[in-house]
């Protein structure tokens, strides 16, 4: 369904992706695992169209997207939650998350549906809808910011790091929440430092180091792979 050939990236004259090349299949749940520095977020930002590719190609089930503007992007389906979430903290927490549906403004209908999924997975942004977006907890808030990004109805779901920060039970609640999203049928692309917690989510994972994808394969194989476990895992 995500298909990205030989994606280069520079920034001035650091190279800050070499060649990488990632698929995910409809239905996938895919783990980008990666330190930090390894070039996670340049890859995620280059498919939204937020940095530009100096060669490859990114394609959403055949259409190719490189060179496209970030908002036909989200229109195409292909929808990015951004590392640090990136909420407006001011305004309230309903707004940050009709926000999210304003490439589908013209079909208000739709966007009250999955207002309403998505406060049906997390309650708790029912009762806080009123409130300011940066008054809430850390796990809140990256609830909010997934919340925002479904709401642009992805098919493709990129989540750069949602569990950064916070405590290890909001860890594990936000991979579950990750989790219920792509069997409820959204196809995921999660970047993770949390490599053992990302790895009991994934069908499938890719491991990129220094801009390069050094290892790809299923949890169970990298979970098996001592250098995998020893730079990522900590075992
Ligand atoms: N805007 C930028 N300008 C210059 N270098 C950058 C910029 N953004 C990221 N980098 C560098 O590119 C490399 C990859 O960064 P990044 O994609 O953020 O990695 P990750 O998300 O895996 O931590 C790092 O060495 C980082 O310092
Ligand atoms: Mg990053």
């Amino acid at each position: 369904m995500l298909a990205c050939e030989g994606a280069t990236l520079d920034y001035g004259s650091y190279r800050a992706l070499s060649g990488v090349s990632v698929r995910v299949e409809r239905g996938e749940l895919v783990v980008m695992l990666g330190a930090n520095g390894a070039g996670k977020s340049s890859l995620f930002l280059a498919i939204s169209g937020l940095r530009r590719l100096r060669s490859g190609s990114i394609r959403l089930d055949g259409q190719e997207l490189a060179g496209r503007k970030p908002s036909d992007i989200v229109a195409a389906g292909l929808v990015q939650c951004a590392e640090g979430r990136k909420l407006f903290p001011g305004m309230s927490v309903r707004k940050n998350l009709t926000l999210g549906g304003y490439v589908h403004r013209a079909d208000p209908k739709g966007s009250e549906a999955i207002l309403e999924r998505v406060f049906g997975m997390f309650p708790i942004l029912r009762d806080k809808q009123h409130d300011t977006a940066g008054s809430l907890s850390g796990g809140q808030q990256q609830m909010v910011a997934i919340g925002r990004a479904l709401m642009g109805r992805p098919k493709v779901l990129l989540l750069d790091e949602p569990s950064l920060g916070l405590a290890p039970l909001v860890v594990k609640q936000v991979l579950e929440a990750v989790q219920a999203i792509n069997r409820e049928g959204t196809t995921v692309l999660l970047a993770e430092q949390n490599a053992f917690a990302a790895l009991k989510i994934a069908h499938r994972a890719y491991v990129l180091e220094n801009g390069r994808i050094v290892s790809e394969g299923s949890p169970e194989t990298l979970l098996a792979d001592d250098r995998i476990r020893k730079a990522y895992i900590g075992a």
